[in-house]
């Protein structure tokens, strides 16, 4: 867009020079003359004035002066374009950096030009020149104002009168410090034809109106923060044709009604948070060519009269929650050319789309369809693909992935797909039935068909994809050993997902070409045996877990000869490695993920992890690891997470552990050998969600301090974060992950790993009684402290906890009363308190009553649920647990959530780019991802 707008420029520049000026010499009029004069000298920061700008030469020969010849007036001055064009000659372009704006800081000059009728100050700098509007406004004939970049931080809200009635167009866009509403005088104007506000730092809300805006035909204001709802006027404006109102925070509805907006071409709400149907009078706009809806709110369906938008060349609905059977276009409109329907609820049969039923498709598609790109990702869509997407012959880009698609997939599907470069349909439940020498019509960059039946043979028709760069083919049902083609085309591969087959076989050294860029490596859950195979510096991402790999990490860790290595990601858990970890970290000091669980190493960690600075998660659970908390991992300052679970290290917990990691998530030393008293430091850990110190042999007293992790206080329920914390550079892919005990059993928290917070101290020897500071963790939702020598009373206020979803203080020396706050802990949904020397009655609540007796057991409590009545008042009420079952059909989604975190997208291509969600999306993402969970339990395809 630049180099055009320059391109015109220059153009422009040569009209003016060759045709106006040469015959009018000397017809400046001459206070016109004085007035740019003072201009000149104004200029601020600027390497060249024109050579044409001359004091005492005719003002009308001066580049960027434009006067009318009868009346001599100057009617048109454009200095933006007259401040760059020595730039622009010399073939600079100075957008970004380097090249500071001239400045002007004084407009008194201007009102001299009385007849001017363009004024044009673009990427001028008038910060100092705060009159500018009470100045401009004296200029009675004005009809384009263009203020593009200028700098401005201030706009007069309200001014006595306005001058500007013959304004035409206008443009105050990028001066981003405005920081006000919009003005009421801009919404005054009955001749303004244009009008852009894009990236201005307006406020909402806009006047209710009526406004005088009759002949509007543009509306831009896209970037402000409005965070209103849409001005009801804005759609009886019946001349409008292009409006642009992105990213503006505008909520609430898209009006059902509308006055006459026909002619509307260009519609973009894109990125705000519209939350009604789209309206009907919408379908009318027979002109409309590009539609932006994506990433709001949009509910409802898709109504089949948008088959009357003759003229539409992109819809763009993405990110809704639309529903309801696909609207049926493909055919209809021949003009289409990007459709994208994806992250809706749309369900049905996806042949919907190309309305099979009609003999329009064969007369439609065949020489008329312009569809280029087709994406209707994560939505419900059901049924078989028709073999007419095999007819879309300018399909470049196709997104099916993450749909409920089944059926074979045949050679005829992909016919006429010459342009083919991106296909995305992971996780559907289709099979690709090609012969065994299929030679596809296209060249395909991205092939990502993860969850295909496939197998068992390898699909060799892959070995015709000379600019291949991606490939999913995980979880295809594919056996035997990878082909040595595979390897060797995937030497040019970003991005290899082959896990979740039954690959056999050793991994041959993986070297990619340098000019790959980052590849990511995903061959995780085959049978792949023999040693860790070497890999190339570049590689990025290196996931082998859940194979049969034997031998130690030496040769794989130690083997760097020149220089270190790019890996961030190293996932090597679930195999047979054995040995000690090497001291070979050096090599590899960009790795922010180890994962090394479930294997065999023994010894004690290496010194040189010492250079893992920028690790974020450490993962060796379930080896024979031994020796004292790793010091070496006292400059792993960023950690998020270590997990040390079921190993045999010994000795007290060093007092650094809690001052080191200040941004430490999950802290998992379950089943070691640890001892000595708790480290007071602890309760520095202010982001420590996940607290695991169950299985050991500490001693002493719980730290008073333990109500100042301030994370289990706050919950994450209160931070506008992101609810996942992502690994992978492929949004999704590797995202962080715990085992957490709750509830009397083991859980992988993932998705939702972020909301959740559990403290387990089961199981040591500690003594003391229950700080009573715990209560101040209102965020905790999982708390066991069971099988300690603990005294004393449960505090009174535990109560506050409020979401208290499991409490298990069995198997302690807990005395007196159950607190009578107990009864508030409404999500209470497990509870041991048994074996201690608790007394006096079960405090009433619906809750409390509907757990199993064996919660209470062997203590000397009476009352309801428990049935030794020994009531002292003989008051007891007699009613049923009514609640018994309601509390099993409760869907217990932390549960469903352990089995997700394998089937998670390899498509958030573009999801990085998204914007983070506020934790409220968690529910919705989470149950996209429980049926996609569903679909990789599906029987292996
Ligand atoms: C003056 O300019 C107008 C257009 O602006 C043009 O049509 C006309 O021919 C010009 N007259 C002279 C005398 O150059
Ligand atoms: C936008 O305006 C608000 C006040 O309305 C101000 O707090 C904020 O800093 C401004 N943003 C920018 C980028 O100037
Ligand atoms: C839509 O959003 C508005 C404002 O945010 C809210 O008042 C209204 O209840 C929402 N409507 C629906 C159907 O969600
Ligand atoms: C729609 O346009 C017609 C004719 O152009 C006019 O008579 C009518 O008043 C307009 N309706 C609205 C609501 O503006
Ligand atoms: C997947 O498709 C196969 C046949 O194509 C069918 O037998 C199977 O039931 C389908 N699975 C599900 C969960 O729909």
């Amino acid at each position: 867009m630049k180099v055009l707008a320059i391109t015109l420029w220059v153009l422009l520049f040569f009209i003016l020079k060759n045709t106006k000026f040469v015959v009018c010499v000397g017809i400046c009029r001459e206070n016109e003359q004085r007035a740019l004069e003072t201009l000149k000298k104004e200029i601020h920061n600027l390497s060249d004035i024109p050579s044409s700008w001359i004091v005492g030469k005719d003002c009308c020969v001066w580049e960027g002066v434009v006067c009318n010849n009868l009346t001599r007036h100057v009617i048109e001055l454009h200095l933006g374009y007259v401040t760059r064009h020595e730039e622009i000659e010399r073939g600079m372009f100075y957008y970004w950096n380097e090249y500071t704006y001239p400045r002007i800081n004084s407009l008194e000059w201007l009102p001299s030009l009385s007849s001017l009728e363009n004024l044009e100050m673009e990427s001028v700098d008038l910060s100092k020149a705060n009159e500018w509007l009470q100045v401009i406004n004296m200029l009675p004939s004005l009809v384009d104002l263009r203020l593009y970049n200028c700098s401005l931080h201030h706009i007069t809200p309200l001014l006595d009168y306005h001058n500007f009635s013959s304004l035409k167009s206008l443009d105050l866009s990028e001066n981003l410090n405005l920081n006000s509403s919009v003005p009421k005088w801009v919404f005054n104007l009955p001749n303004l034809v244009s009008l852009d506000l894009n990236y201005c730092n307006f406020t909402g809300p806009f006047p209710d109106g009526p406004v005088n805006l009759s002949s509007l035909t543009t509306f831009k204001a896209s970037g402000n923060p409005f965070n209103c709802r849409l001005p009801k006027w804005l759609f009886d404006l019946n001349n409008l044709e292009h409006l642009e109102l992105r990213y503006g925070g505008i909520e609430g509805a898209i009006q059902s009604k509308s006055g006459n907006i026909t002619k509307l071409k260009y519609l973009d709400l894109f990125l705000n948070n519209l939350n009604s149907t789209i309206p009907n009078w919408l379908y009318q706009c027979k002109d409309l060519e590009s539609l932006f809806l994506g990433r709001n709110r949009l509910e409802g369906t898709v109504s089949s009269l948008i088959s009357n938008l003759s003229s539409i060349i992109r819809i763009d609905l993405f990110d809704n929650m639309l529903s309801g059977k696909l609207p049926n276009v493909i055919g209809k409109l021949g003009k289409l050319g990007d459709l994208d329907l994806s992250n809706n609820l749309f369900e049905g049969d996806i042949s919907e789309l190309f309305n099979v039923r009609s003999n329009f498709l064969s007369v439609g598609l065949r020489n008329t369809s312009f569809l280029s790109t087709l994406s209707l990702h994560n939505n419900k869509l059901t049924g078989a693909l028709p073999e007419s997407v095999g007819q879309l012959s300018m399909l470049e880009d196709f997104t099916i992935s993450n749909n409920r698609l089944e059926g074979a997939v045949t050679e005829s599907h992909f016919s006429k797909l010459t342009h083919l470069w991106y296909f995305y349909a992971s996780r559907n439940n289709l099979t690709l039935k090609v012969s065994r020498n299929w030679i596809p019509s296209f060249q395909a960059t991205i092939i990502k068909i993860g969850g295909w039946n496939i197998g068992p043979l390898f699909p060799m028709w892959l070995r015709t994809q000379k600019k291949i760069s991606e490939v999913d083919i995980s979880n295809c049902g594919i056996q035997g050993e990878v082909p040595t083609w595979f390897w060797k085309l995937s030497s040019q591969i970003d991005f290899l997902n082959i896990s979740h087959n039954q690959f056999v076989g050793e991994v041959p050294i993986i070297s990619i070409d340098e000019q790959s860029g980052f590849p990511l490596m995903y061959l995780a859950s085959n049978n792949f045996s023999g040693q860790i195979p070497l890999i190339s510096s570049n590689v990025r991402e290196l996931d082998l877990s859940n194979n049969s790999l034997s031998k130690g990490l030496s040769n794989f860790l130690c083997e760097a000869k020149n220089g270190s290595y790019e890996l961030k990601i190293l996932n090597l858990g679930g195999n047979d490695l054995s040995e000690e970890i090497p001291d070979c970290w050096m090599n590899w000091p960009e790795l922010t993920v180890v994962i090394l669980r479930d294997n065999n190493l023994i010894g004690s960690l290496p010194r040189s992890m010492e250079v893992l600075s920028s690790l974020l998660s450490l993962d060796l659970r379930r080896n024979r690891l031994n020796g004292p908390f790793p010091s070496s991992l006292e400059n792993c300052t960023k950690l998020h997470k270590i997990d040390l679970a079921e190993n045999e290290f010994i000795g007290k917990l060093p007092s650094w552990l809690g001052m080191r990691f200040p941004t430490l998530i999950v802290l998992i030393l379950r089943s070691n050998k640890f001892d000595g008293e708790l480290p007071q430091e602890l309760c520095h850990l202010k982001d420590l969600q996940i607290l695991d110190l169950a299985n050991n042999t500490f001693v002493g007293i719980i730290p008073r301090c333990i109500g100042n992790l301030s994370a289990m206080v706050k919950g994450k329920k209160e931070m506008e974060d992101d609810v996942e914390i992502n690994y992978s550079f492929y949004y999704g892919t590797l995202i962080e992950s715990a085992m957490v005990t709750t509830k009397g059993n083991m859980y992988q928290y993932d998705t939702i790993l972020a909301l959740f917070t559990s403290m387990d101290m089961s199981s040591n020897n500690l003594s003391g009684d229950i700080p009573i500071s715990v209560t101040r963790l209102v965020g905790l939702r999982s708390f066991n402290l069971s099988k300690n020598n603990l005294t004393g009373k449960i505090p009174n206020d535990i109560g506050d906890m409020k979401v208290l979803e499991s409490v298990d203080l069995s198997e302690n020396q807990l005395y007196g009363q159950i607190p009578q706050s107990f009864s508030s802990l409404s999500t209470l949904s497990y509870l041991n308190l048994s074996d201690n020397y608790l007394s006096g009655m079960i405090p009433l609540s619906t809750q409390l009553q509907s757990f199993d007796p064996t919660s209470f057991q062997g203590n000397k409590l009476y009352g309801l649920p428990l049935l030794v009545n020994c009531s002292s008042d003989g008051n007891i009420p007699n009613h049923k647990h009514e609640d018994e079952e309601s509390d099993k059909d409760e869907v217990d989604w932390f549960y469903i959530s352990m089995a997700i975190g394998f089937a998670l997208s390899f498509w958030g291509v573009c999801g990085s780019l998204l914007f983070k969600r506020s934790w409220r999306h968690a529910y919705f993402r989470f149950l996209d991802r429980s049926w996609e969970m569903l679909l990789a339990k599906l029987p292996v395809c």
